[in-house]
Order: structure tokens, then C-alpha cells, then sequence
């Protein structure tokens, strides 16, 4: 078994590894060792040979995508079966030759999304940032490169290895175009998971090619990055399933593949530690959810939707005890799964950094408990936002108060901007769900016992407070009409708000609305009363039934 390799290089890791007893270790090279293997005998199905590229993990009609092979090539020098080293050369030298090559070009040094794609940049496929070219890609694949060079150089052919240089040198130089707030770019050290990604590939690449300009950039940029995160101990793009675990990724990168000579090296372990320590305050383990708020989301519930953050609690608890479900590609937002690998991989070095008490609290609740924090992301945030959650064994409810200068947070988008929610556990063990779905710039939002207050500042007579709500449970109620027919938790409404609202479904096949994030949901909505001269504001209490 070729994975044992990998994990079992776990015996010449050195300090990091040692600092935790075997025991952990143990569990964590067992359930790593099953994510990597699950991870990628899903991505099998999907493998080209001929091609050297995976197939869209979505099936369009046998169009390739090139992260996700990314990630499989590194997964493939995990496992090392077969012919598996060979085909993982094939696939990076692939991904090299697509890579944008023109240096006067904002996308210079970035990687295709797909092979088949026309060139960006004419006139019939125009270049549109986070469209027909990501600018994130040239860090997720990137630093992918970096950890195979770290991991496996004896699995790579040394040609292929010196274009992979070659092609970090590039990518680095591209990346260093991104400015936030320029050329519609937004890559500013509170972006956190590609800032944490481009001060490493900067600093690694600087210091392998000997480039010191670079070296100095990634040092700066990391700088930066610091500072925002020792103001509270917490990433600036704070709690979220995805990019939680991506900074975590990134973090890692930093702590194990830099010297302690860079603040890179130096910080890394630490503020990997920082984020699971409020991350395991917020984690409630019954309902195997971390409570809101979610300033990035791509789902409501953690046990019906693939996080990346549950890939690392995954190699932490066992899968059995993750938020993961038997067929994680049967989730939403499944093809994150294909970044399963990296996490693998890394499991055995990243574990010994999660703190002790939040171990216990990925596997155990604790009990009833407040939580209080904050987070900055400038340049959108006037000021800090106010972070609160109340999590008892059943029930948990986390908001956040905001002034942005714009609508559904840094990324403007409400489908992903969670700043209040709220989740309980029914009878079956489901989880049901209620987010008060983003339409302000100014939200004063206070979670306590049993309670959310909601405030618009900047409100008036024409505002609405709408609440998306997670269907009931499959034998409970299919039919929803009003608040008593939400199963498991009785909800009580207060407020300046006419008391009347509306009920809509947003479904997979009908309804009034679509889906959100690949979830159907209630849309419970109240106005204010007509010419209301009051300031928009509703208070929900919440009893389990
Ligand atoms: C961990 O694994 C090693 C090697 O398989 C074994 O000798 C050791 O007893 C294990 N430790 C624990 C605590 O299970
Ligand atoms: C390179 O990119 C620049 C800027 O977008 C463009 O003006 C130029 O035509 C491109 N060159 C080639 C060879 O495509
Ligand atoms: C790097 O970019 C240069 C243009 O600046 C290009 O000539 C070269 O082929 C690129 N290298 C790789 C490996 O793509
Ligand atoms: C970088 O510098 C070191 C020490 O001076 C040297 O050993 C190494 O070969 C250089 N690497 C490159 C890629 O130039
Ligand atoms: C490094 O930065 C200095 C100062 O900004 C600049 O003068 C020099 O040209 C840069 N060197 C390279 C190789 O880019
Ligand atoms: C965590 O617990 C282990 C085993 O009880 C102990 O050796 C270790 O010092 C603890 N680590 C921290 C950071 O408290
Ligand atoms: C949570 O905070 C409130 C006041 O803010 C306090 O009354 C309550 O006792 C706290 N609950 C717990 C479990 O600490
Ligand atoms: C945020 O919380 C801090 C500390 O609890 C408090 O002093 C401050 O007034 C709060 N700010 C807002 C805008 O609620
Ligand atoms: C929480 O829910 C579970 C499952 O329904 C139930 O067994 C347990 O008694 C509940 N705990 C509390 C404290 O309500
Ligand atoms: C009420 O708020 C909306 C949304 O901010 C705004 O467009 C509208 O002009 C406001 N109306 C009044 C009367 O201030
Ligand atoms: C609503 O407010 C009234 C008056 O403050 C209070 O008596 C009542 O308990 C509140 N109801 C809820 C559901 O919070
Ligand atoms: C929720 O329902 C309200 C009232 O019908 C509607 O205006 C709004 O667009 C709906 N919002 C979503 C997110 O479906």
C-alpha cells in the first residue's frame, strides 16, 4: 500500500510530528490515508489517460477541467500504484503547456479553467475575471505543484521538475499583478485564503530560484496578513466551510514548507492552531455543524453539503464523526472533494496543530456556551464586525453586526453571506436551518440565549427581513405555510416589522424561488407596516419542540 508511504513518512516528519503522543497520530494516518484513497478512487472514474486531464467532474459532455487534475496528479504520487507517478507527469506537463504565456496579459502566468478553451483575450472570449480565466487558480494549482516538489521530488522526472519551476516563476510574476481594487481585481490581504496562498508561493519560489525580490514580496504580503489576523487571532474572511479550509491548507504550507527565518515559518503553526481554536468553539458536535455566522457558505448544513473544512475534521475525528456523508459526492457542492489529497497529505503534519480542546470539541459538545469575537475585512468593513454565537446541545444561533459598502459581504454575493443563523437538531437527528438572507450594508445582529436580534441602522418603511429556511425532515411535514410548521423548534417573532409575512418555496423543480446553493429552503418574509417611521428591526426566539 503506496499510501502508507506517504503518511508513514510520518516517523521522519521530525519536531512537528512528535509534539503530539502517537495515539492521535495513528487515528490521523488511518483516516487520511481512507480520504486519500476515497478521494481518488471517485476521481478514477473521471480520469482521461489519453488525455492526461480529469474529465469535468460535472460531465459536460467530456469537456476536461484542469485544478481538479491539479489535485489528482498530486494525489497520484500519494498513492504511487501502478503507473500512477507517470501519469501525474503527464497531467502537470499538460496543465504547464495550457498556462497563459503572454506577460503584458492580467492573466499572464495563470492556469487554463479548462483545455478546450478559446483563448482569453479575443475578441470572441473576452478576458472576465472569475469567468473565462480565475485568478485564484494560479494559487490553488500552484501551491499544488509546490506541495508535490516538497512531497514526491522522487517521483517526478527532473525535466518535469524544472518546468514546474519555471511555471511557478510565471505564475508568481502573474500573480504579482493582482491589486485589490484595480482591473476589477479584489486580492487584498483580507481575501484570505488566495492572499495566504500568494505569500507563500511568492516566498517559497523567491527563495528556491534565488529571486529575492520575490522572497521580499511574499515576506511584505505575509506581513500584512499577519498583522489583520493578530488584531483578533481570527482570518479576516472568518468561519467559513470552504475557504476555512483552504486558509487552513495554506497556513499549513506556510508552517511546513518555510524556515523559520520567513514570518511565514515562523507564524504558520501558530495561527493554524488560532483559527481551529475558534473554530472548535463554534463547532457544535451533535449537529456536526460550525454555528453561524458564515461570512462565506455554500451550504446551510454541514452533513448535506462537502465542505473542505470536514475534510480536515475528517483525518482529525474519522470519518464516521465528520460532518460527511458515506457518498461525500452525493453532497452539494461535491466536487470539492477533489481537493481531498492536499488535505490527506498534509493530515499528518497539520493535526499536530489543532489544539486539544478543540479535538475534544470536534468529537464531544461541551455544553452550553457564549462565544464573542470579531473580524476585519478592509477595505469593505467600516469597522470590525461583531461577532456573537450561543450553542447549546441542540440549538445554536451566531450572527454578526457589519457596516460594508457593499451587499452579501467582500465577495457581493448573498447566496454565500450568511450573517445570521441559526441551526437545531430534530427528532430523526437532521439538522434544520434558518439564515436571514443578505440585503443590507449595515446589519446590527446580536445572538444570545435563545435569541436573535436583528437591526437594519440604515433601514426604513420599504425594508424586508427575509428568513430562508431548510425544508423539514423526510418524514416530517412536506408542506410549510407557517412558522409552527417548521419541524423540531418553536420560533416566536417580535419587532417594529408588520406581523404578517409571506411563505414562498424555492425548490428543485417549482415553487416561486430557485434553489440556494444547491438547497431548498422556505422563504419566510416580512415588510415593515406602510409609512413606518420606525427603525427596521426584528427579534426571533427560538425553543426546541
Ligand atoms: C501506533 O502505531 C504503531 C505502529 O503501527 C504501534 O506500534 C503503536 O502501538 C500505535 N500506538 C497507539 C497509541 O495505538
Ligand atoms: C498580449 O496581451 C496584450 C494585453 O492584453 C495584448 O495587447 C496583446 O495583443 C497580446 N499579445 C498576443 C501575442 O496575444
Ligand atoms: C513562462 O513565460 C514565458 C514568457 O514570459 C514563456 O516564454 C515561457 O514559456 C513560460 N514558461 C512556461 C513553463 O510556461
Ligand atoms: C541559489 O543560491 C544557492 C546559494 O547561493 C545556490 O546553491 C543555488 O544553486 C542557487 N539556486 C538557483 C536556482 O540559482
Ligand atoms: C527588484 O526590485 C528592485 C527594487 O524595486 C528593482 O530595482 C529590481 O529591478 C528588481 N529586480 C528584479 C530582478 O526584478
Ligand atoms: C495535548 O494532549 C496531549 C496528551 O494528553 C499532551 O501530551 C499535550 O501536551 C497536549 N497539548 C497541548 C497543546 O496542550
Ligand atoms: C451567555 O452570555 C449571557 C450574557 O451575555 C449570560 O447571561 C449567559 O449566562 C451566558 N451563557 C453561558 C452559558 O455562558
Ligand atoms: C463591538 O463589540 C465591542 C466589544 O464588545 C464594542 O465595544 C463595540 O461597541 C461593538 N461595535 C459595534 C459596532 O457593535
Ligand atoms: C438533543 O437531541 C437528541 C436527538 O434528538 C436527543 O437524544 C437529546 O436528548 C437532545 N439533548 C438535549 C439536551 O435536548
Ligand atoms: C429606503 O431604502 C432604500 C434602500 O436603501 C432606498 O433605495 C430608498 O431610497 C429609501 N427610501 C427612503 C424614503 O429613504
Ligand atoms: C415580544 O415583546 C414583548 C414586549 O417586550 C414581550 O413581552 C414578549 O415576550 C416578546 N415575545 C417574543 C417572542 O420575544
Ligand atoms: C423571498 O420572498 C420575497 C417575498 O415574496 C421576495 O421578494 C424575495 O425575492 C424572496 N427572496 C428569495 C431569496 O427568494
Amino acid at each position: 500500500m503506496k499510501a502508507a508511504i506517504i503518511l508513514g513518512r510520518l516517523a521522519v516528519l521530525g519536531a512537528a510530528a512528535t509534539r503530539r503522543a502517537t495515539g492521535a497520530n495513528n487515528a490521523t494516518n488511518d483516516a487520511a490515508e481512507q480520504l486519500l484513497q476515497e478521494s481518488m478512487n471517485w476521481m478514477d472514474m473521471f480520469y482521461d489517460a489519453e488525455a492526461g486531464y480529469l474529465y469535468d467532474l460535472d460531465s459536460k459532455a467530456l469537456l476536461h477541467d484542469t485544478r481538479s487534475s491539479a489535485w489528482y496528479a498530486a494525489g497520484l504520487l500519494g498513492r504511487n500504484e501502478g503507473d500512477d507517478a507517470e501519469q501525474a507527469a503527464k497531467i502537470v506537463d499538460n496543465i504547464i503547456a495550457g498556462q497563459h504565456k503572454n506577460l503584458s496579459a492580467q492573466w499572464y502566468g495563470d492556469y487554463q479553467i479548462y483545455p478546450e478553451e478559446p483563448t482569453v483575450g479575443t475578441p470572441q472570449y473576452p478576458p472576465k475575471i472569475y469567468n473565462s480565466w480565475d485568478p485564484n487558480w494560479r494559487g490553488f494549482i500552484g501551491t499544488t505543484f509546490i506541495l508535490m516538489l516538497e512531497e514526491f521530488p522522487e517521483l517526478i522526472p527532473h525535466d518535469t521538475q524544472t518546468r514546474m519551476l519555471e511555471s511557478l516563476y510565471n505564475a508568481t510574476v502573474g500573480d504579482s499583478y493582482r491589486v485589490g481594487g484595480v482591473d476589477d481585481d479584489n486580492l487584498y490581504p483580507s481575501y484570505s485564503n488566495p492572499a495566504i496562498m500568494r505569500a507563500f508561493m511568492s516566498g517559497w519560489v523567491g527563495r528556491k530560484l534565488n529571486e529575492s525580490n520575490m522572497t521580499t514580496a511574499g515576506e511584505n504580503y505575509a506581513r500584512d496578513l499577519v498583522n489583520l489576523f493578530d488584531r483578533a487571532s481570527t482570518l479576516s474572511e472568518f468561519n467559513s466551510g470552504t475557504y476555512a479550509g483552504v486558509s487552513l491548507y495554506a497556513l499549513t504550507l506556510w508552517a511546513k514548507y518555510l524556515p523559520a527565518s520567513s514570518l511565514m515559518g515562523e507564524r504558520g503553526a501558530d495561527m493554524v492552531s488560532k483559527t481551529w481554536v475558534i473554530l472548535g468553539q463554534l463547532y457544535n458536535a451533535n449537529l456536526k455543524n460550525v454555528a453561524g455566522p458564515w461570512d462565506r457558505s455554500y451550504g446551510y448544513d454541514m452533513n448535506r453539503y462537502l465542505s473542505i473544512l470536514a475534510l480536515h475534521i475528517w483525518t482529525i475525528v474519522g470519518k464516521e464523526d465528520a460532518p460527511i456523508n458515506a457518498k461525500p459526492y452525493t453532497m452539494g457542492h461535491k466536487n470539492d472533494f477533489a481537493i481531498g489529497p492536499l488535505v490527506a497529505i498534509l493530515a499528518p503534519f497539520h493535526n499536530t496543530l489543532v489544539p486539544n480542546a478543540t479535538l475534544s470539541a470536534l468529537q464531544t459538545f461541551p455544553g452550553t456556551h457564549n462565544v464573542s469575537t470579531s473580524a476585519f475585512s478592509p477595505p469593505w468593513d467600516t469597522y470590525p464586525r461583531n461577532i456573537t454565537a450561543w450553542l447549546s446541545p441542540n440549538l445554536t444561533i451566531g450572527a454578526e453586526t457589519f457596516a460594508e459598502d457593499v451587499i452579501g459581504g467582500p465577495a457581493k454575493n448573498p447566496s454565500s453571506f450568511n450573517p445570521a443563523v441559526v441551526q437545531w437538531s430534530r427528532k430523526d437527528g437532521s439538522v434544520g436551518w434558518l439564515t436571514l438572507h443578505a440585503e443590507v450594508e449595515e446589519l446590527n445582529a446580536v445572538a444570545s440565549e435563545g435569541k436573535l436580534e436583528l437591526e437594519y441602522p440604515q433601514g426604513n418603511a420599504t425594508s424586508t427581513f427575509t428568513f430562508l429556511v431548510g425544508t423539514n425532515s423526510r418524514a416530517g411535514k412536506r408542506d410549510v405555510a407557517e412558522w409552527s410548521d417548521v419541524e423540531g423548534v418553536k420560533i416566536g417573532i417580535n419587532g417594529t416589522v408588520d406581523p404578517g409575512y409571506s411563505v414562498q418555496f424555492s425548490g428543485l423543480v417549482g415553487g416561486a424561488g430557485k434553489m440556494i446553493n444547491e438547497f431548498e429552503l422556505w422563504n419566510f418574509t416580512y415588510g415593515m407596516p406602510q409609512n413606518s417611521s420606525e427603525t427596521p428591526r426584528v427579534v426571533l426566539s427560538f425553543e426546541l419542540e
